[in-house]
């Protein structure tokens, strides 16, 4: 059998849309029974929430659509960038940032934005909820599933 496709998301804190859209790729993946066929994770570009679970509003939302979000926020290293296959940045901030860390050395990883994924994204960038309230938490929601399925589909077309 061959190697897995590996998938990481990337935000600022590794806490709100990130573990989101692990979870949510994740389940999407695990309901197609195609769980043995990837490697999903997240990080951060900032260090200060580092081993912290899931924000609770993340958590929230994701539970009300039957999904559980565990992990522990981490933040993103060069190896990440060699050991991913695609590496998925929530917006154009994090994507400079995750190019800096390439700093030009060709990393294996495909980088690219959430946004390139969602038929529906009016904007490039999956907008940083920290001070929203819920139903910002909702929105993201939405907006991270359309994407993640648009994913898991050129990733895994049905026929596949
Ligand atoms: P995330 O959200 O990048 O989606 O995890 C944030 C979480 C924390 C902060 C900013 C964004 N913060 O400034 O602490």
């Amino acid at each position: 059998m061959s190697e897995p496709t590996s998938v990481l998301f990337v935000c600022l804190g590794n806490i709100c849309r990130s573990p989101l859209a692990e979870g949510v790729l994740r389940h999407l993946v695990q309901e197609r029974g195609l769980g043995d066929r990837f490697e999903i994770d997240s990080a951060g570009t900032g260090d200060w929430h580092m081993g912290q679970p899931p924000d609770e509003r993340s958590v929230q939302v994701a539970s009300a659509h039957g999904i559980t979000l565990g992990g522990r926020a981490r933040r993103v290293r060069r190896e990440d960038l060699d050991h991913f296959d695609l590496v998925v940045a929530m917006d154009r901030e994090n994507l400079r940032d995750l190019q800096r860390l390439a700093d030009g050395s060709g990393p294996r990883a495909r980088l690219h934005l959430l946004s390139d994924f969602d038929p529906e994204a009016d904007h490039p960038d999956v907008p940083d909820p920290y001070y929203e309230d819920l139903s910002g938490f909702e929105t993201l929601y939405r907006t991270v599933h359309r994407a993640c399925e648009s994913l898991l589909e050129q990733l895994a077309p049905p026929s596949d």
